[in-house]
């Protein structure tokens, strides 16, 4: 195995973890196989994709929710936190699936949402039938004798009102998400044990880590203060952070995590560099990484991003990253469209250029990549153009929201096309046949009609397919400790082109040159090339040095 080579050629001086090592690949079940022809994905149909997902190379796949849940949010809103949704299978089809993975040395990580459950679990059933119930302090609540309660901002909510008034008890409760999605109390310690023990029942049954949903929002100042006006705007600085949040996590890593070999990765980093440090630091004992969102935010601004913007993102966070703490690398997930839509060139002339790019610039920055499933074909951004395709909970309730104010619905159409988190949740592309090979009915969200094209089979059979190459980029980083750990150092920074940085580890040299850019382009690295070795690019033909094709990346080894 390529982790026991490279035990053997290891540097003292790295605190290496297998959680660093790992090549993450994000599985959406709703999306990914479905096997009984329900027009849902499910775990049997993952289950007959393990040899697929082995083929990758990946070492750890991280499983969006699969607990029994009402879907208001696609499975982010749980009933029952010890059970399977339905559609999905049962308990039973998950050992097989835990066993089937890890019978292929896969490491299984669960996403743990505990910010919120559902509005149908019997906590919330318990909690709101009286004001005396012993669950009512499991969630937020306002006594409507007090007045209206200060202003929350919700993301998912057709009013963006997170306090929601309940009749029953004539309170209003907190849900920074969708109406059903009420806010645990974390301040309550009875919560803190159910969480303890639901991470063990998981743990027990042999997976191997969380990735933490919406982590950073779970502690709040039950006070309510009142925030600046324009505080939504800046959400994770509110919202983020809470007082006590620390000490619930050094509680669960005494509690449970120090117990186990596994890995914890929060979903957001605060709001500062601080925030983050403080969350991962190894002698923090609290978590083993985070995912910040600088990142792929930057895709948001009008117009687009420019590549300066990426490298000063990426730059800033490896510096301050580099002697402490551990950062995930991403681009793309179930909540951010297309990696090649988003951040590369989906037309059908420079896709599997520029995805190939990407997938070459995730696979060598330090930090343990997440790959999105789907991404590693090519998949691109559907792009709706009808609400009535649109099958998110915060794209249908974004809409009522604009249309209920008057707004510009135009607009807001325009904005999910290319920003819907939709983009990313249709159907994952097996094959050429009818609804890409996904189901034999009728799917819970439309096919991109590209996948007569685009899909595993074909590119299967294609040395040079995106397929092919993301395969040959996940062989590269496990034998090359570099990538994973080498130091991370920018080349021609100010080139408005070109990505170009060096990673180095134990006197060995990488260099990655990655045209971000449709236009030929030239690199001034500096970097005596004669004696470079090429690793692996993304054309077929020979490479003119410091000059670069549309979207050609290049890695080299430099001795
Ligand atoms: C973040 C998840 O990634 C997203 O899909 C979900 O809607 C929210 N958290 C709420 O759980
Ligand atoms: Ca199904």
């Amino acid at each position: 195995m390529a982790f026991a080579q490279a035990v053997q050629s290891h540097t003292d001086t790295i605190d290496r973890k297998w959680w660093k090592e790992a090549v993450v690949y994000q599985i959406y079940p709703r999306s990914f196989k479905d096997s009984n022809n329900d027009g849902i994905g499910d775990l049997k149909g993952i289950i007959s994709k393990l040899d697929y997902i082995k083929s990758l190379g990946v070492t750890v796949v991280w499983l969006n929710p699969i607990y029994s849940s009402p879907n208001d949010d696609n499975g982010y809103d749980i009933s029952n936190y010890r059970n399977i949704m339905d559609v999905f299978g049962t308990m039973a089809d998950f050992d097989a699936l835990l066993k089937g993975l890890h019978d292929r040395h896969i490491k299984l990580v669960m996403d743990l949402v505990v910010n919120h459950s559902s509005d149908e679990h019997e906590w919330f059933k318990q909690s709101r039938s009286s004001r005396t119930n012993p669950y009512r302090d499991y969630y937020h609540w306002w006594p409507a004798e007090k007045g209206k309660p200060t202003p929350r901002y919700s993301f998912f909510d057709i009013n963006s009102d997170a306090w929601k008034y309940d009749s029953l008890t004539n309170s209003y409760y907190l849900h920074y998400f969708s109406r059903k999605q009420p806010d645990l109390n974390w301040e309550n310690p009875k919560v803190r044990t159910e969480v303890d023990d639901i991470m063990k029942f998981w743990l027990d049954k042999g997976i191997d880590g969380f990735r933490m949903d919406a982590f950073q929002y779970v502690a709040k100042d039950t006070t309510f203060p009142v925030f600046p006006p324009g505080y939504e705007k800046n959400i994770n600085k509110y919202y983020g952070m809470g007082p006590h949040l620390h000490d619930y996590i050094k509680e669960m890593n005494t509690n449970v995590f120090s117990k186990y070999d596994i890995m914890t990765v929060a979903e957001g980093a605060g709001s500062t560099l601080e925030d983050a440090h403080n969350l991962v630091d190894a002698d923090r004992h609290e978590l083993n990484m985070a995912y910040h969102f600088e990142g792929v935010d930057i895709t948001n601004k009008p117009g687009g991003y420019t590549l300066l913007d990426l490298k000063q993102v990426y730059t800033k966070w490896d510096k301050d990253f580099e002697d402490k703490g551990w950062l995930a690398i991403f681009m793309a997930n179930h909540d951010n469209p297309r990696m090649v839509s988003n951040f590369g060139n989906d037309s059908p002339g420079f896709r599997d250029l520029s995805s190939k790019m990407l997938t070459t610039f995730l696979m060598t920055m330090r930090g343990t990549p997440y790959y999105y499933n789907g991404d590693e074909l090519g998949m691109t951004n559907i792009g709706f153009t009808d609400i009535k395709d649109y099958r998110d909970v915060a794209a249908l309730n974004g809409y009522k929201h604009v249309v209920n104010t008057g707004g510009d619905v135009q607009h807001y159409m325009q904005e999910l096309r290319v920003r819907s988190r939709d983009n990313s949740r249709t159907p994952f592309q097996w094959d050429s046949s009818e609804n890409a090979g996904f189901t034999m009915g009728t799917p819970w969200i439309k096919v991109n009609p590209n996948y007569t094209t685009i899909n595993a089979a074909d590119e299967d059979k294609d040395p040079n397919s995106c397929l092919s190459y993301f395969r040959k980029m996940v062989s590269l980083r496990k034998v090359n400790l570099v990538l994973v750990y080498g130091k991370y150092n920018l080349v021609d920074a100010d080139n408005p082109n070109v990505y170009a940085y060096t990673r180095e580890l134990d006197g060995k040299k990488m260099l990655v040159l990655l045209n971000f850019t449709a236009k030929d382009a030239t690199v001034t690295s500096g970097i005596d090339l004669s004696k470079a070795k090429v690793l692996i690019q993304n054309y077929t033909t020979p490479i003119n040095q410091n000059h670069l094709r549309p979207y050609e990346a290049i890695v080299y080894q430099m001795n």
